[in-house]
């Protein structure tokens, strides 16, 4: 058995050290909103945090993320309010949304390290996720808005 505490909660699974993260979060856990995508850490599509930085769940092994705090999408913010969430609303960023919870987590990261990012920021902080659909712009375009939000939101 490891214990993993997911999205606040502990919980204990028992998977074999070394599977994958993702496969527990979505095959064990049941929460399906993190996307198996190439399964080769090349797509972005299965991003969660660990510890608050983004990692590729499919290629990472459930024993690194024993003990540790792990974020998936359903566990952003308590009431879908995150501002990339009210942004992506706003925008409809998503087409099909297959790669779409994998750019919030991206983009999460991205906006707590960095408060105000220019394109080219967004760009090269975006750029291990890949949209079949081709929905950049409109993600580029959420992000500046989030951190609008998010400026605002830290303001009052
Ligand atoms: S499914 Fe993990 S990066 Fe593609
Ligand atoms: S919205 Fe379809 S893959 Fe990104």
């Amino acid at each position: 058995m490891l214990t993993l505490n997911i999205n606040g909660k502990e919980q204990q699974v028992a998977a074999d050290p070394d599977m994958p993260l993702l496969w527990v979060i979505r095959d064990l856990l049941g929460l399906t909103g993190t996307k198996f995508g190439c399964g080769v850490a090349q797509c972005g599509a299965c991003t969660v945090h660990l510890n608050g930085e983004a990692v590729r769940s499919c290629v990472t092994k459930v024993s690194r993320a024993a003990g540790q705090k792990v974020t998936t999408i359903e566990g952003l913010s308590q009431n879908n309010d995150h501002p990339l969430q009210l942004a992506w609303a706003e925008f409809d960023v998503p087409q099909c949304g297959y790669c779409q919870s994998g750019q919030l987590m991206s983009a999460a990261v991205l906006l707590r390290e960095n408060p105000n990012p220019t394109d080219q920021d967004i760009d090269d902080g975006m750029s291990g996720n890949i949209c079949r659909c081709g929905t950049y712009p409109r993600i580029r375009a959420a992000i500046h808005k989030a951190a609008q939000l998010q400026r605002e939101g830290a303001k009052s």
